[in-house]
């Protein structure tokens, strides 16, 4: 199936068809996801919980990005491809964020970037638009500053607190980000941000009346166990299935019931017997 581009997106929003968007983090999950038909791949810096183990995403570097985000290319060479800005590659200032943006397109040919934040991000958004690339925008549960928020923890609970959101959202729209993120808030915000605004907004967590739906796919997949987010359904328990197939080599190695014959090598006719022979000349040592 042909890339979707941000048209197709726009048109999906339209016609009411859910987006469906997961992350990835390396070459095979890329693949997999490419093979599934999800339309969109985020390559988040949630890379530093899933794939470093980290405690939080503030650590992961631009390097460390552009090279998850090679790597799922490479996986997902006909997917709609998003490189997540990883923590101050663009909160100094309006030129880091062009400049580090552009890496994302230039290094691992990515088809947007994401970065987190509302109007205060706003002159970083609108530098990376004008330099021509496009941008998701990222609202409600930022982790990049869940030390502000108090931990990783729902937004927009109170009316004064969702009306931020939505002037966040609408901010975002008109600074041309193509579409937006909304991340843990109730149904009735997500509901309110995705019909007020032209873009498609995807949620996570913010229940089902989004354009479409993002999981981080070590939650979904259930190989991620350090904590579960109440948003998540685990559609698979690859944790328990990869740790039991560990334990289970771990045995046949030790009981010597692996490898077996058929998963050995065979010296070539003759020179087995060639090779004993030259042993034998060759003596004890
Ligand atoms: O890094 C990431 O995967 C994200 C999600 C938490 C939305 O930004």
């Amino acid at each position: 199936m042909a890339k979707k581009t941000v048209l197709d997106f726009n048109e999906m929003k339209k016609k009411g068809d859910k987006i469906t968007f997961l992350t990835a983090y390396d070459f095979p999950i890329a693949s997999f996801c490419e093979k599934a038909g999800i339309d969109m791949v985020l390559v988040g810096d949630s890379a530093a919980m899933v794939v470093h183990g980290l405690p939080g995403t503030m650590p992961m570097t631009m390097d460390q990005m552009i090279q998850h985000s090679q790597a799922v290319r490479r996986g997902a060479p006909d997917t709609f491809v998003i490189g997540d800005m990883p923590f101050l590659s663009y909160q100094v200032s309006r030129e880091d964020a062009i400049e580090n943006a552009g890496r994302f397109f230039k290094e691992a040919g990515v088809d947007a970037i994401k970065l987190e934040g509302g109007r205060r991000v706003i002159k970083q958004i609108e530098g990376i638009v004008e330099g021509g690339m496009p941008v998701m925008g990222h609202i409600g549960l930022t982790p990049q500053s869940s030390g502000q928020l108090g931990g990783f923890k729902a937004q927009g609970r109170t009316a004064d607190a969702a009306m931020e959101l939505i002037e966040d959202a609408l901010a975002i729209e008109k600074g041309g980000g193509f579409a937006l993120l909304v991340e843990a808030v109730p149904p009735e915000v997500g509901r309110i941000i995705t019909n007020m605004l032209r873009i498609p907004v995807l949620g996570i967590g913010a229940g089902m009346e989004m354009d479409g739906q993002l999981l981080i796919v070590g939650d979904m997949l259930g190989y991620f166990e350090a904590f579960t987010p109440k948003f998540v359904k685990k559609y698979a328990e690859l944790g328990a299935i990869i740790e039991k197939a560990c334990r289970e080599f771990g045995e046949e190695v030790r009981g010597g019931k692996f490898p077996e014959e058929k998963h050995c090598y065979r010296m070539l006719e003759g020179e087995h017997d060639k090779l004993q022979s030259m042993v034998r000349k060759a003596g004890p040592r």
